[in-house]
Parts: structure tokens; C-alpha cells; sequence
């Protein structure tokens, strides 16, 4: 089963109207938490967002994604030192984690759960969609979901029952990613080589056609992911990182 779910998963942005119960959310959640974590400090918080009023006032914040408004389940995963924090100072312990290096230590552990979560949902047939809007608009995120210091939402996964069945997205090849030993930089010739099949697909031409660019590159650099907006959420980002108590060196 596990074998299936991971070689046939994909992205799933359509949900059927039926809701996905307590008693089964809450088996992913126990799976997801069994995931491996820092020193097993399990520096994470996952925020459930049922209702319509948070999910309302959470679209704007996710570009007005149509999965947070549709999606049964929205499930916000924060990077949380503030528990153990409270933790160590109930007893009579001095947390060193205002810091960079702790964000990214809180960070990774949500991930790790995050992706585990989504194992586990897909798993029993459940639809899954990450949300990377989340650290883009952390600040405001944070506002609506009332997330306290030591607290920062990571990323957001909307879940749900599938009402779609998309075609697979590629994949490179599995040798443009693996490096045996050490890393093996790569040729231009490589480049060609581990892109081409990408390049060549129907729907890569459609979208470098659809936004008037020469290369599939160009997609990426100069409409879905530029430079201008990664400098300009990458500040919003920092300010978060202090605001909320993790860039005290
Ligand atoms: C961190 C992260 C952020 C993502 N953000 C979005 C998003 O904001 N909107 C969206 O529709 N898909 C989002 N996705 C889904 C990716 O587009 C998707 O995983 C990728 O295209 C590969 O498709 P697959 O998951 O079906 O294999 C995100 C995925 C990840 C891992």
C-alpha cells in the first residue's frame, strides 16, 4: 500500500464536498507526529483550520488559492519553540533558543511532521496541496491564526477528498540528484541531458507559450518566481524572524 501511495501520489487542488472526520484526521495527525524530530524536542504546532470564518479571512493571505476556501481541512504547520521555551523555564531551565539556528532546527521538525502528515492522509486516499504562500505572508498569517513569540508558520497543506485526478507531474532523472560520495557538479552537457525530457514535454511548451518566453527557464525566473518578489518576502520574512524572537545572536 505504502508503495503505491508514494510512486502514484500527486498534488491534489479539487475537493469533493464530503468532510473529512474528526477520528480520521486525528489517525494522520498521530501518524504524522510519530515523524523524527530534533533531540525529540518536537518544536512544532499545527494549527487545524476548520471553520469558514479563519479560512476567510486565511485566503487573502494565500493569494486567494481556491484550495483553503474548498479544502475540508486546512492545516497550518509552525516552527513553535514558545512550548518548550515555557517548558524549560517552569523548571528551572534556561532556553538558548532565540536564535537563527533554533528557527531552522524548529523549521526542519515541522517539515519532517508536515510531510509525514501528508504521507499518512494520502495514504488512506486523502488529497493533498502545500501551500508556499505561507512564508510569504507569514507576518500577517501569524496576526489571523494568533500565533504568539517563539511561534512562525512554516508552511500550510490544504487536505481533503480528491475530486480530480491530475496527470503525474515529471520528475528529473533520478541520477540528477543523486551524488555518489560527493558532489558531483555538472557540465552544461549534463544540464542538457538531465532537462531535456522536461523540456520536451506538451505541457512545459504550453507554458512557455501561455507567458510569451523563450525557455521554461524564463518561466520560472521572470513570472513565477522573480527575483524582485523573493528579495521583497525574504525582508518581510527576516522581520518576522526577529519579531518573533529568533534572531537574538
Ligand atoms: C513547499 C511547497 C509549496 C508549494 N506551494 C504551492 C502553492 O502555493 N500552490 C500550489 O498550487 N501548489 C503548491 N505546491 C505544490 C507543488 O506545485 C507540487 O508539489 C509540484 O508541482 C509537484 O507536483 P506533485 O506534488 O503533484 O508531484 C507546493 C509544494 C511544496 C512542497
Amino acid at each position: 500500500m505504502i508503495n503505491d501511495t508514494l510512486l502514484n501520489r500527486r498534488t491534489i487542488r479539487k475537493y469533493s464536498s464530503e468532510s473529512v472526520d474528526d477520528k480520521l484526521l486525528n489517525d494522520i495527525l498521530i501518524k504524522g507526529c510519530r515523524a523524527s524530530t530534533t533531540g525529540n524536542m518536537q518544536v512544532y504546532s499545527i494549527i487545524i483550520t476548520r471553520g469558514e470564518t479563519i479560512k476567510k479571512e486565511l485566503s487573502p493571505l494565500h493569494f486567494n488559492q481556491k484550495m483553503i476556501t474548498e479544502a475540508p481541512v486546512v492545516l497550518t504547520f509552525c516552527a513553535d519553540f514558545n512550548r518548550f521555551n515555557k517548558w524549560c523555564l517552569q523548571r528551572k531551565a534556561e532556553p538558548g533558543y532565540d536564535n537563527f539556528l533554533s528557527f531552522i532546527t524548529a523549521a526542519i521538525d515541522a517539515l519532517l511532521v508536515a510531510q509525514t502528515v501528508c504521507i499518512a492522509a494520502e495514504d488512506k486516499g486523502l488529497g493533498i496541496c502545500y501551500l508556499g504562500t505561507t512564508t510569504y505572508m507569514a507576518n500577517k498569517i501569524i496576526d489571523v491564526l494568533k500565533l504568539p513569540s517563539g511561534v512562525v508558520p512554516v508552511t500550510t497543506v490544504t487536505l481533503g477528498w480528491p475530486d480530480e485526478k491530475p496527470e503525474q507531474p515529471d520528475r528529473l532523472p533520478l541520477e540528477a540528484v543523486i551524488h555518489r560520495d560527493t558532489y558531483k557538479d555538472y557540465s552544461n552537457g549534463d544540464i542538457d541531458n538531465y532537462y531535456r525530457e522536461k523540456e520536451a514535454r506538451p505541457d512545459s511548451w504550453k507554458f512557455i507559450k501561455e507567458n510569451n518566453k523563450e525557455t521554461l527557464a524564463q518561466v520560472f525566473t521572470d513570472v513565477r518566481y522573480k527575483k524582485e518578489d523573493n528579495v521583497y518576502f525574504s525582508k518581510l520574512l527576516l522581520q518576522v524572524l526577529k519579531d518573533q524572537g529568533f534572531m537574538n545572536q
